[in-house]
């Protein structure tokens, strides 16, 4: 045994009915080490996670904590023992505002005790999420109006603002624009030399390799090995994930985009976007990049009719369509997975079957009749073809890991037939495996002339998939590159302005 090790992990079990998610997990790790935590969907990393922030309880194994035996009985419990966790899933309170979420159960009072001093906690609020970093965000609006990175950022603080001794960041940085991302690698540095042990979950493995000191794999819920980011590789830590080496990343097409099916006309809704036009044919990927924040969610919301637009139109197939709420555009065969499963995408308390089945109705019921066993034969097919794992249709959607829950999501859509299918972050939270999965999927349909729209954050996947690329920065398409065009380098100078990543060497991108 290392006595330096802060925490040990010592045989840690857990099943839940019938799944043994954990089975038997040891690791240790030194204060002041970010130690980053891999594995594919479902490998046990969030139950872990868990565990150590007292939500669950294990079935049998040891946590030591600077040579002492503990037991995070509550939530409660690992708080006090300097346990600070960022879930995977948001955990604000929506309906409450940024303030009182990020002090909640310390709002500061006046001379009375049930005197809340709202200027005083504001600005205590302010100061926290100015000490961490992130300031553009208002403290006083209300936590559900603020954008899903905006939100991130909101428990990030929070978690820090009572002094951690062990901070747990469940994929942090999934809904991160890159500079939030800096900003938050800033935050991890500065906790490092205070000694602070940051436990850093993601499946970004170039994130993982430029902030981990050290990296352990999950695998089945059991460790296979702990190694340091500069003496391995991405492909190594790949196959220790995987078990396996990958095949090719990206799907070869087969086919060349054909006709026209949407075209945006001058698409407008002050305060979210400006004159937004563009096309998109039958079989073709065009891949829209931006920061988060740009605009892409609310265009794509608009083309859903999940929004609104206040001038503009939408054609399909040469038609003008008008689109006042998603039925609509389920009927003209549009479909929209969204940024945020959890508020849009799925329902949590329902099973796999009544999530996936949802978009299905019109093909498995007939004058309203549904017909209940087809439709569990479509979604059971869906569910294997995919790897949905546990592969079982009536488990509740809340307890499946969080990449698997993207994938259900996902499923609903690809059982939707839709004719234009939006996708907005599709592979946000997915490991790496399952990541190539789901593009060779997006590339099926395209060959089978679904048209698609592919917003993500995620250079590579843009560059991979797309057969076209716009770009979006502040509520404006400022660029358009075909796929020989688009690298890495003009599609990040457009979407932040090119001053500011090439430094003076400007170039104009702009296609306007
Ligand atoms: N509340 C629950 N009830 C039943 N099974 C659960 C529950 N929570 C998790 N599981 C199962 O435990 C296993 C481990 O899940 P966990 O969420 O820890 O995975 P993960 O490594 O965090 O995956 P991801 O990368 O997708 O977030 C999975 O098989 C999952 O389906
Ligand atoms: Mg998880």
């Amino acid at each position: 045994m290392n006595t330096s090790d802060f925490l040990q992990v010592r045989g840690i079990k857990k099943s839940y009915d019938g799944t043994q998610a954990l089975k038997g997990v040891d690791f240790s790790s030194k204060a002041g080490e970010v130690h980053a935590v891999v594995g594919e969907n479902g490998a046990g990393k969030s139950t872990l996670m868990k565990i150590l922030a007292g939500a669950i309880q294990p079935d049998s194994g040891e946590i030591i904590l600077a040579g002492n035996p503990v037991r995070p009985r509550s939530p409660h419990f690992a708080f006090l023992l300097g346990i600070r966790t960022v879930y995977q899933e948001f955990s604000l309170i929506a309906h409450l505002s940024v303030t009182e979420n990020i002090l909640m159960g310390q709002m500061p009072t006046g001379r009375f005790k049930w005197w809340i001093d709202w200027p005083g906690a504001r600005r205590r609020a302010q100061e926290l999420l100015e000490s961490v970093g992130f300031t553009a965000i208002d403290v006083r609006a209300t936590t559900s109006r603020l954008s899903v990175s905006h939100q991130q950022m909101v428990e990030i603080a929070k978690a820090v603002a009572t002094k951690p001794r062990i901070l747990i960041l469940d994929e942090p940085s999934a809904v991160l624009s890159q500079k939030e991302l800096r900003r938050l690698f800033a935050l991890i540095r500065r906790l490092k030399q205070e000694s602070v042990l940051v436990l850093y979950i993601s499946h970004r493995l170039d994130e993982v390799f430029e902030i981990a000191d050290r990296i352990t794999v999950l695998k089945d819920g059991e460790t296979v090995g702990t190694v340091i980011p500069r003496e391995t590789t991405e492909n190594e830590l790949i196959k220790m994930m995987v078990g396996r080496p990958l095949e090719a990343i990206y799907p070869k097409r087969r086919k060349q985009p054909g006709d026209q099916l949407l075209e945006v006309n001058n698409l407008s809704k002050p305060g979210e976007f400006q004159n937004v036009s563009f096309s998109v044919a039958r079989g073709e990927i065009l891949g829209i990049f931006g920061l988060v924040g740009s605009g892409r969610t609310a265009v794509a919301r608009c083309i859903f009719g999940a929004e609104q637009p206040t001038s503009g139109e939408i054609q399909i197939d040469g038609k003008l369509i008008k689109l006042k709420s998603p039925n609509d555009s389920v009927k003209a065969q549009i479909a929209l997975l969204t940024e945020d499963r959890k508020r849009d995408g799925l329902i949590m308390s329902c099973s796999v079957c009544d999530n996936v089945g949802l978009a299905t109705m019109d093909r498995v019921s007939r004058w309203t009749l549904l017909n209940r066993r087809q439709q569990k034969e479509l979604v059971q097919a869906k569910v294997q073809e995919m790897s949905i794992r546990p592969p079982e249709i009536n488990r509740l959607v809340r307890t499946l890991s969080g990449g698997n829950q993207q994938k259900v999501a996902l499923a609903k859509w690809l059982l939707a037939r839709a004719r234009l299918l939006i996708l907005d972050e599709p592979t946000r939270g997915v490991d790496v495996a399952t990541k190539v999965e789901i593009y060779h999927l997006i590339g099926e349909l395209a060959d089978t002339e679904v048209g698609i729209i592919l917003i993500s954050s995620e250079l590579p996947e843009i560059l991979g998939l797309s057969n076209r690329v716009l770009v979006m920065r502040e509520g404006r398409i400022v660029g358009e590159f075909s796929k020989a065009q688009a690298g890495e380098e003009s599609l990040l100078a457009c979407a932040t302005g090119v001053d500011t990543w090439m430094e003076g060497s400007a170039q104009t991108l702009n296609s306007e």
